[in-house]
């Protein structure tokens, strides 16, 4: 029993969260229902993001899923004469894409499971872009430091700046980010565009997670009653033996 209540504990030790990292993330609070959302993160994945990040291990209709007909992703979601069963990949040319960022732009399928925070490290990250004149791009990332990507969403957000802290040892760090020029969007319209964006990738980085967790309670339920009945058998099969 001592070893069972040791190894039940072990297991559950990663949900108390303990080990929580230092940057603090915004909580993007996505729904993963909500169709709406994805189909909109979606629309400005493919027109924002896939000229430089591909998605290579997702389908163009898989985006079906999320209640878009394959007519309305060809249409809308598709640029060139590609076909919906093509993988998201980019046309950013790897090689090129080093020069001019120094590193390439990751594959962004797997970021939501890759990043620790998951949805809430990739809302932070779009949410956390500021002007820094020292930078190649004019840009760094409060989540990021010295991010090697632009700010592509500049003219949605506007500018943020950074407001400096110095502790006691003379390190300086971003203690907060001030918007000094609006952008084309408001506050709540660029927060609620990050929020689509993390709520497509995250869907992305696992498309069966909501059928993943239903059938989970059903086998922990069958486990439940299997483990009774066997509770019951073994109870007949020894009553006779002393
Ligand atoms: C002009 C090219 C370019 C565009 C467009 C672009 N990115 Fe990036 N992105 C980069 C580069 C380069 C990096 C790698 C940064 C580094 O490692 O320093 C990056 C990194 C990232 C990361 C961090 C990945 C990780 O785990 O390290 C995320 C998330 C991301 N981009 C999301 C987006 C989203 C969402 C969009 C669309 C709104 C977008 N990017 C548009 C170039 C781009």
């Amino acid at each position: 029993m001592k070893k069972l209540i040791a190894i039940l504990s072990l297991a559950l030790l990663p949900l108390t969260g303990f080990a929580s990292g230092a940057v603090h993330l915004e909580s993007a609070d996505i729904d993963l229902t909500d169709d709406a959302a994805m189909q909109r993160g979606a629309k400005y994945f493919v027109n924002y993001c896939q000229g430089c990040h591909s998605l290579k291990y997702f389908r163009y209709e898989n985006m079906q899923k999320f209640g878009l007909t394959k007519e309305q992703i060809r249409n809308n979601l598709m640029f060139g004469d590609g076909k919906v069963g093509d993988l998201m990949t980019t046309s950013m040319p790897a090689v090129e894409a080093a020069e001019w960022f120094g590193t390439v732009p990751p594959d962004l399928t797997l970021t939501a499971r890759l990043r620790k925070g998951g949805a809430d490290w990739i809302y932070t990250y779009l949410t956390s872009f500021y002007k820094d004149e020292s930078r190649p791009f004019g840009v760094n990332n409060k989540l990021f430091p010295n991010v090697g990507m632009p700010h592509v969403l500049m003219e949605l957000q506007g500018v943020q700046e950074a407001v400096i802290e110095e502790d006691e040892h003379g390190n300086k760090h971003v203690k907060e980010l001030k918007l000094v020029k609006p952008g084309r969007l408001s506050v709540e319209e660029y927060d609620q565009l990050a929020r689509d964006l993390a709520t497509f990738l995250t869907h992305v980085a696992e498309p069966v997670k909501l059928e993943r967790q239903s059938i989970g309670i059903w086998v922990m339920l069958f486990l439940l009653v299997f483990f009774v009945v066997s509770v019951m058998l073994k109870k007949e099969y020894w009553k006779d033996v002393h």
